[in-house]
């Protein structure tokens, strides 16, 4: 099979994650959530004692984390020095402490290179996160920028959570988060030659057919 790299970009709640995954699957390819890493190194930070308001202590927690992540779209699971994290990269104190990895350059570098390295040693890959259009991977076969409204984001990170926080909470969950990350990336407007997909209006089916006529009609013209 033909080698391809697919690279997703989009803000919390634009169904990211899921869509990328099924994608992955439909194509026959291994499916990298770069976001796992920065909550994962962030979890190993908070876990060694680390100050997050010392950037240069945070760098090196990053650069000394031996992170594992698996990439079977059908198998989440992550680790760090063995210990399974899977799910707890997943709680709020991990979210709200995630912000100050993502916004250390030097811990970037250090994500960004692991991610390179892991793009490279598999043929074929959907990578999503946040600068992988434009940073990562801008070389790839298809880059897409998947979006959706402010309101359909706040309304699909509810149903994630279980609808267990209140509106307040949630809205300074994901805005809070997505202003402080795009201070170092731009996840909002797509960059030159990255085709946008707006989800707002579309199921999770019409937005995975989306992502992949996107795919296709990129992979095509590029090849
Ligand atoms: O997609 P997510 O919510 O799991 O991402 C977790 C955090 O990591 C979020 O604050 C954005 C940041 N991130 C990033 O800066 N660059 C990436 N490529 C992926 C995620």
């Amino acid at each position: 099979m033909q080698r391809i790299v697919v690279a997703i970009d989009g803000p919390s709640g634009s169904g990211k994650s899921s869509v990328s995954k099924e994608a992955a699957r439909r194509l026959n390819a291994v499916y990298l959530d770069t976001g796992a890493m920065y909550r994962a190194v962030t979890w190993h930070a908070l876990d060694a004692g680390t100050d997050l308001s010392d950037a240069a202590a945070v760098a090196a927690a990053v650069k000394a984390a031996d992170l594992f992540i698996s990439l079977d779209p059908d198998v989440e699971k992550i680790t760090i020095h063995g210990t399974d994290v899977t799910e707890t990269i997943r709680e709020p104190f991990v979210s709200e402490a995630v912000s100050a990895v993502a916004t250390n350059l030097e811990a970037r570098a250090e994500l960004v290179a692991r991610q390179r390295a892991i793009i490279e040693a598999n043929e074929r890959i959907i990578a999503e996160g946040r600068d992988i259009t434009t940073v990562v991977a801008p070389d790839a076969d298809a880059r897409i920028l998947l979006t959706a409204s402010e309101e359909a984001r706040l309304r699909r990170r509810g149903i994630q959570l279980g609808g267990t926080q209140s509106e307040a909470e949630l809205e300074a969950q994901v805005l809070a988060r997505d202003a402080k990350d795009s201070t170092v990336v731009n996840f909002t407007v797509a960059a030159d030659g990255v085709a946008t997909v707006d989800s707002s209006d579309l199921d999770f089916e019409q937005t995975v057919l989306a992502v992949l006529e996107a795919i296709t009609a990129q992979a095509s013209t590029n090849a």
